[in-house]
């Protein structure tokens, strides 16, 4: 089974390295981000979890919560985040959900089997507060991820969950956006009494809106 975008996530209870969890009463009403890496004790896992553990107060900025997993035990995992934060300089801030039989990654479509039966591959799942998929994303093993990009589109998911905008390619907070082609010029008018810049007429760049709504 794979989960995809729109779709309310599956709940489900794990034990992870914070003790036993189930993932509906986790997640609360927060953002979160669950992703999933090969293997413990594997190098390119062991500096992904690094790059999440020092930038989890961005992830806190955002109010966002965050959760691995992999299908090796909670044993292993306790003993491999002494090698994290010797070799990495940061300590395992968040919570790993072990998975040893599969269930997790399979309900949520982690283990791709033209690519190892056996491992779950390196996913990403942004979810809203409302238990829904807002993103995802798929790297193989080989290919460690930009945990800068995730804030990035966390950025944009949560202003365009607020505000009837859109973020155009290689957007960063702060800059202009996208007016949704579904808001007329004349409700326009009203949500964004500041003023756009027309370069299209579906192709309308306003300033980041700021506040909800
Ligand atoms: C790694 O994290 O380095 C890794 C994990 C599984 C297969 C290959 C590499």
């Amino acid at each position: 089974m794979t989960v995809q975008l729109g779709d309310t996530v599956p709940d489900f209870e794990a034990e992870t390295t914070d003790g036993p969890i189930r993932f509906y009463e986790w997640l609360d009403d927060s953002w979160a981000v669950l992703f999933s890496h090969p293997k413990d004790f594997t190098p390119v896992c062991t500096t992904e979890l690094g790059a999440v553990a020092k930038l989890k107060p961005e992830f806190d900025r955002r109010g966002t919560k965050v959760i691995g997993l992999s299908v090796d035990p909670v044993s292993e995992h306790k003993e491999w985040a002494g090698d994290i934060e010797e070799t990495q300089g940061a300590a395992l801030n968040f919570p790993l959900i072990a998975d040893p039989d599969r269930k997790i990654a399979s309900l949520y479509g982690m283990i791709h089997p033209n690519a190892s039966d056996t491992l779950t591959v390196r996913s990403v799942y942004v979810i809203g507060p409302d238990k829904k998929l807002k993103l995802t994303l798929t790297y193989p093993a080989s290919t460690g991820r930009n945990f800068e990009e995730i804030l990035r589109v966390i950025d944009s998911l949560q202003l365009t969950a607020d505000h009837s905008v859109a973020t155009p390619a290689d957007w960063n907070r702060g800059q202009d956006v996208i007016i949704v082609p579904s808001v007329s010029d004349e409700e326009a008018r009203d949500k964004f009494p500041g003023g756009w810049k027309t370069l299209k007429p579906y192709l309308r760049m306003v300033a980041e809106p700021t506040g909800n709504r």
